[in-house]
This record gives structure tokens, sequence and C-alpha cells, in this order.
């Protein structure tokens, strides 16, 4: 689908710039990479004056950032919510904010004319989303959604309230879905593109004890009608708790709410085997027919974690096909560039970013091409602790 190496022959010719990543920290530093084919760099690393950085969502029609923050340990003081403008050579520039609630720990742009004109929060800790009109600036929320629990779930002390883990656009535009991990649930919502407005859909139901965290939309083919008519897409959802991924078939009747069906449950693991205890998925991927999911703490490649390929079938349904090292600890993230041709894994609790090479024909992860550490001092007691996202700036 992508052409093999389009990115890195142009940009590594011998002329040129590197390719741009940025890092947060939980120690409250939002980090600038720059990666030049054989060498990963620390280009700078700020202070967001956030107490505890969590994502970052790059809008790179816009030009601009946006970092959400996961304070969740003090209920007086508020989270804070920051964009940046990206100028030349991948520089940050601070430049809007808003409160929100505490515990975010995902954005995503959705709305508007171009698809950037509003901007969503998952609140974890809060059990709420909000949304936001862009640009930031001292911002209200346009919108709070607060999600309840009748009772705890099959792991309790993960599932005493609802968890919101992530917010995410479907291939329509049309929807914005929200997996969450408390309530076992997958909350749907219809966007009104030009106020942003998003109206509640009926939830989709996983099976009881799934903790869903993270999901992805898979189309068939590149053709645009096609993803613009939903045909045929597949949404699938890494289950933390349950150590799962789920596929669900998405259909749209006439004039409704987007609709899921679930169809599938594999595990990360050759032959379908259990995740080894104590693991937990992090974060999951599709690029072109491949799918891939980070697997935290599964110690399958000691002293680090793994990911896993699976691959995609021309119907939607999925076939293990690889474990590879994540070349770190606690891969909580990972993003694969545009090109297809390299990996970057954030390992949590060994604060490093490891790139790793990919055969763009057959999905393989290869052989680490980078590698560099991360860190910054805790951020207090209680904190969560570590390097949390690494993304391609492209
Ligand atoms: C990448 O950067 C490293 C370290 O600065 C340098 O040694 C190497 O020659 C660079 N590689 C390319 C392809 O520019
Ligand atoms: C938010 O914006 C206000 C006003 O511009 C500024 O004083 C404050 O430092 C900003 N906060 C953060 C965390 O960026
Ligand atoms: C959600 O809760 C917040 C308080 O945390 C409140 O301001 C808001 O109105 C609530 N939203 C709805 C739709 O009830
Ligand atoms: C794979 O494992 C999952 C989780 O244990 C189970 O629900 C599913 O039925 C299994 N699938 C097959 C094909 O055995
Ligand atoms: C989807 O395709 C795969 C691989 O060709 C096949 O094993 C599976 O049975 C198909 N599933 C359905 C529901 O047709
Ligand atoms: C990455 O580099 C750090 C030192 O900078 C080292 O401690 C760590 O083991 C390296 N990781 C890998 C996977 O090579």
């Amino acid at each position: 689908m992508v052409p093999t190496q389009s990115l890195l022959l142009p940009l590594f010719g011998g002329t040129a710039a590197a390719a741009n990543l940025y890092a947060a920290h939980y120690s409250g530093t939002l980090n600038h990479l720059a990666f030049n084919g054989t060498s990963l760099t620390l280009v700078s690393s700020e202070k967001t004056g956030q107490t505890l950085p969590s994502w970052i969502t790059y809008d790179a029609a816009g030009k601009a950032l946006y970092v959400p923050d996961e304070n969740f340990l003090d209920p007086a003081s508020n989270a804070v919510l920051v964009s940046y403008s990206v100028g030349a050579n991948g520089a940050l520039t601070k430049k809007g904010n808003a409160t929100t609630p505490r515990g975010g720990v995902a954005t995503v742009l959705y709305g508007g004319k171009d698809g950037r004109g509003f901007i969503a929060n998952a609140h974890y800790e809060a059990a709420q989303v909000s949304t936001y009109k862009l640009p930031l600036s001292d911002s209200r929320p346009l919108q709070t959604l607060n999600y309840t629990l009748d009772g705890p779930g099959a792991v309790p002390d993960r599932q005493e309230a609802p968890h919101p883990h992530q917010v995410l656009v479907d291939p329509t535009g049309d929807f914005l879905l929200v997996p969450d991990l408390g309530s076992d649930k997958i909350h749907i919502n219809k966007i009104d593109k030009k106020t942003g407005k998003l109206t509640e859909c009926p939830p989709a139901k996983t099976f009881y004890g799934a903790g869903p965290r993270h999901a992805a939309f898979w189309s068939p083919s590149c053709s645009k009608s096609r993803v613009a008519s939903g045909k045929g897409t597949v949404l699938f959802v890494a289950n933390e708790l349950s150590n799962t991924v789920t596929g669900w078939t998405v259909s749209y009747p006439y004039g409704g709410c987007l609709e899921l069906t679930q169809t599938q449950i594999i595990t990360p693991y050759k032959g379908n085997s259990s995740a080894p205890a104590g693991a937990s998925l992090g974060e999951i991927r599709v690029q072109g027919n491949y799918l891939y999911t980070s697997n935290r703490a599964d110690q399958s490649f000691k002293p680090y974690d793994s990911l896993t390929q699976y691959n995609i079938a021309a119907n939607g349904s999925i076939a293990w096909a690889d474990l590879t090292s994540a070349y770190g600890l606690l891969p909580r993230s990972f993003e694969l560039n545009k090109a297809g041709n390299y990996v970057a894994i954030g390992g949590q609790t060994s604060d490093n970013v490891a790139i790793v090479k990919r055969d763009t024909r057959t999905g393989k992860l290869g052989p680490l091409a980078a590698n560099i550490t991360v860190t910054g001092p805790s951020s207090g007691e209680g904190n969560p602790i570590g390097l949390n996202t690494v993304i391609w700036a492209e």
C-alpha cells in the first residue's frame, strides 16, 4: 500500500533533516527526538507545566500538538490540557491550555470542516469524556460526558468505576468511540461536525472482565469510497485486563448509530496461549493489513517485553503471526512511521525509546535500529513514573 522506503530515502539521502519524534514523560516533560536512520538523539526536553503529561496527539496539518494531564492524586487540583505549535525543525512553542477534569489519559481531534475543529479527552480517573473547541485559550469544556457504573466488574480493583481509556474517531469521522476499561463497554457517540456536540448512542458491551483499553480501525483495501461508506470496517480492541484482542465488525444502519458486533477473541501469544501472569496489553496499531499490540511485563525477551504481529485477512479476521522484542520494559506506547519501515517503541519503566526496523512487505518487525534513554525524576509518591508516549511527527 505504502511504497517501500518512501520516507527515509528522500530524508536520509545525505542532505536534509532527520525524522522528528516526540515523547511524553511522567516526570513532567515533553521531549523532542530526532532519528536520522542510524541514531536517535534528544533535541530538547522541556517541562510542560502539568503534573503528569500523559499522551501526545499530533496534528500534522495544523502543525500543532496536544498533551493531556493525568493528574489525579490531589482531588482539589485540576488537570491541564496544553497545546504547542510546531515550528521549523520540529521546535515547540507553547500556545494555549484548558483546565480539564482529572485523569486525562488520551485525546483525539474530531469534527469541524477538516476533522480538526475540536478535541476530546478521555479521563480515566474522573470517569468522564470532555470536549473543547480549538484553538485552546483558557477554554471551558464544550461538553462533559459522565459515566456511571452499577456495580464492580470481574476485576474489582480496576473495575470499581468507569475508566475511559481512549477516545478515537471512526473512518467516516461521524462517530467517536470510548473504550472503557472499568465498565467493559465501548461507548459510541455521534458527532455533530459543525458544533462538536456528541450525542450518546447505545454502547457495545464487551465480554465480562475484558477490560478494553485501546482500539484501532481497519478498512479493507485503500479505496477511499469504501472507507467513506464504512463497508467491511473492523474495530480491533486491546483488552488490558483479559490480555485479549477482540475483532468487531462495524456497521452503519441507515441514519442511525454506529453498531459493533464482536466476531473474534484471540490472545497475543502463539497457539492462542494465555499471557504470562502479570502481563498486560498496552497499545494497538494497524498498518495496512497488519495489526500490532504491545505486551507489557510479559518478559518474553528477557530482560525485555514484547510486541505481537497479527495478519489481517481480506474478511477482517486476524491470525497471530509473530512475537518480537520491545527492547524495553513496559512498552506502554509504540507507533509505526507512515512509510511503515520503522516502529518507535516507548518503554515506560526502562525510560527508553527503541526504534525497530519493519519489513513493509511482510509486516515483520526486525532488529533494533536505534535506542535512547529519556529519564527524569518521578513527580511524587504515588504517581506513575516513566516514559508514557512516543509518536512520529509526520
Ligand atoms: C546520524 O547521526 C549520527 C550521530 O550524530 C552520525 O554519526 C551518523 O553519521 C548520522 N547518520 C546519517 C545517515 O546522517
Ligand atoms: C495556561 O495559560 C495561562 C494563561 O495563558 C498561563 O498563565 C498558564 O501558565 C498556562 N498553564 C499551563 C500549564 O500551561
Ligand atoms: C458532568 O459532571 C460535571 C461535574 O464534574 C458537571 O459539571 C456536568 O454538568 C456533568 N455533565 C452532565 C451531562 O451531567
Ligand atoms: C482464544 O483464547 C480466547 C481467550 O482465552 C478464547 O476466548 C477464544 O475462544 C480462543 N480462540 C480459539 C480459536 O481457541
Ligand atoms: C476469514 O478469512 C480467514 C482466512 O482466509 C478464514 O480462516 C476465516 O474462516 C474467514 N472467516 C469468515 C467468517 O468467513
Ligand atoms: C538503550 O540504551 C540504554 C543506555 O542509553 C541502555 O541502558 C539500554 O540497555 C539500551 N537498550 C537497548 C534495548 O539496547
